[in-house]
């Protein structure tokens, strides 16, 4: 369904998505911050480490999770942990999977954390081959979840049953940053430029920032677009 949707937000072209992204944290200085999982994600918290942040200040939170223990490399709590959360000891650190003792209950117990909460400072999002973001797969029933901020989900592509946060969620926080790094990743953010309905086009929030590394933005991109608000 071509042109229902667009990119959303500022699309900011970075040389390194990982260093601009901790450039970003350190200006805002989120009280809340939900971290994703993935390879670029690491690179971004491997610098977060000494990045000029007050993280005593700072309560951090997950986006999505795999359904794996938490030593396991491919937990997204665990990555965080060993890039730089072990190291800066932020607040408080609001496990997804210490949220529960099975995904719908994890899913339910953070759903009512989120609510409880003031709304999310920054999520940060990644952006998958396919379109997806989060564990907010393509063709995933949790697209249209309308209600809940977390559910438990899982598709035949990815591995793992997973916990994400859903598009209402997302629609609370403050802001959101998405990164997108290399050229495997060029067809996915056409597709959410040209309006074409993959899981990453369809997020909304207060401010939505894309940091695009040149790979991934592509030779014919023209430069920033801003997505101009109200009538
Ligand atoms: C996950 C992520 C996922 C990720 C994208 C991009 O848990 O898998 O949250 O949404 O951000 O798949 O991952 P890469 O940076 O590794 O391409």
């Amino acid at each position: 369904m071509a042109g229902a949707v667009s990119l959303t937000g500022e699309e900011r072209r970075v040389p390194d998505v990982a260093q601009a992204f901790a450039e970003l944290v350190a200006e805002e200085g989120p009280l809340s911050i939900a971290l994703s999982g993935g390879g670029t994600a690491r690179a971004c918290y491997e610098l977060l480490a000494t990045a000029p942040v007050e993280w005593e200040e700072v309560e951090v939170f997950f986006g999505d999770e795999r359904w794996v223990p938490i030593h396991d490399p491919d937990s997204n709590e665990g990555m965080a942990r060993i890039a730089f959360l072990d190291e800066v000891e932020p607040r408080v650190i609001h496990s997804m999977k210490g949220a529960g003792d099975t995904p719908a209950e994890a899913a339910a117990r953070y759903d009512e954390l989120l609510r409880e909460e003031p709304p999310l400072g920054l999520v940060h999002l990644g952006l998958g081959p396919d379109g997806h973001t989060a564990s907010l797969f393509p063709g995933s029933p949790a697209l249209d979840e309308r209600e809940r901020l977390v559910v438990a989900t899982g598709d035949g592509q990815h591995p793992y049953e997973r916990l994400t946060v859903t598009y209402a969620a997302l629609a609370r926080a403050s802001l959101v940053v998405f990164t997108v790094a290399g050229a495997e990743k060029r067809a996915a953010l056409d597709a959410v430029r040209n309006g074409h309905d993959v899981p990453a086009a369809r997020v909304r929030a207060r401010r939505v920032v894309w940091l695009v590394d040149e790979a991934a933005a592509g030779p014919a991109y023209r430069g920033p677009r801003r997505r101009r608000s109200g009538p």
